[in-house]
């Protein structure tokens, strides 16, 4: 979805954000991130803000849905939703505002930080009630054998780390970006930011040892995790040949070297 600036919203769509923080003093839009068709910062009467927003008419406004709904059961980690509105044809969603950088998963500060988010969320139970997708449900038709139990747990899942997804500020990983909470084992995030390092030039060998300081993967059922590793490399070759941008290609090379890693008889 191409970005538009906060100024090109409508007057409707303004005003109601305005209720929410005061006046406006500065609007810069930011950068990363696919879906968001606005993603700014607010500079306000009442402090920062950020602004992601998209058209209510959009079939992704349910990912919205799913962020504002999971928003009260995230860690610190995770940047606070402040308010939401639905106003002149758009939902607008307000964050309080990290004002820091993409992660860069080639340094270990940064992958050291991150493991420290990722920490504080593998504390977290998924909620009930709010009817999240679960792994079996994400990725089970890509289990060979109809195995997608072996997804299945009771932790709450970001499993999307791509590295715009992280921002490193006062020596802190936050993590944003909630358009995909699933209930599911613990392991599948840490296996999520795998393929995250590997998109940053690390071989699987070097990913995989950094995410063996989580517990959850080293406790797995090392079945379950090669059960998973083809169920992803599948996904993700369906999703470069659908779609064959050098990003989806450059990835499903990258599920298809874990796979070979943590399976190789297959
Ligand atoms: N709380 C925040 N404070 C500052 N910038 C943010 C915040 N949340 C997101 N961003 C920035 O906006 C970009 C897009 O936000 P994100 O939630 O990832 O939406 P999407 O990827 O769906 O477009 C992020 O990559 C980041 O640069
Ligand atoms: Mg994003």
């Amino acid at each position: 979805m191409s970005r538009v600036a906060f100024h090109e919203l409508p007057a409707a769509a303004r005003q109601a954000v305005t209720v929410e923080v005061g006046r406006i003093t500065a609007v810069r839009t930011v950068g990363g991130g696919i879906n968001s068709a606005i993603a700014a910062l607010l500079d306000t009467e009442t402090g920062r803000v950020f602004v992601k927003g998209i058209p209510a008419d959009n079939p992704q406004v349910v990912s919205q849905e799913r962020e504002i709904a999971i928003s009260p059961y995230l860690p610190a980690a995770c940047p606070r939703l402040l308010w939401h509105v639905a106003a002149g044809g758009w939902v607008l969603l307000g964050y309080e505002a990290v004002d820091g950088r993409h992660a860069d998963y080639t340094t270990m500060d940064d992958l050291t930080l991150v493991l420290a988010a990722l920490a504080e969320l593998q504390e977290v139970t998924a909620p009930d009630g709010l009817g999240l997708k679960t792994a079996e449900d994400r990725w089970g038709r890509y289990a060979e054998g109809g195995q997608a139990e072996l997804f299945a747990g009771d932790t709450l899942l970001h499993t999307d780390f791509a590295s715009d997804n992280v921002l490193i500020h006062r020596g802190r990983a936050r993590l944003i970006d909630w358009a995909w909470p699933t209930r599911g084992a613990a392991w599948i995030d840490p296996f999520m930011l795998t393929l995250r390092i590997m998109e940053a030039g690390a071989p699987a060998v070097r990913a995989v040892s950094w995410v063996q300081r989580v517990p959850s993967w080293r406790e797995s059922d090392p079945k379950a995790l090669g059960v998973f590793a083809v169920a992803v490399d599948r996904l993700w070759r369906e999703i470069a040949e659908a779609d064959p941008v050098p990003w989806k290609v450059a990835m499903s090379g990258h599920a298809a070297e874990l796979r070979t890693f943590l399976r190789p008889t297959l």
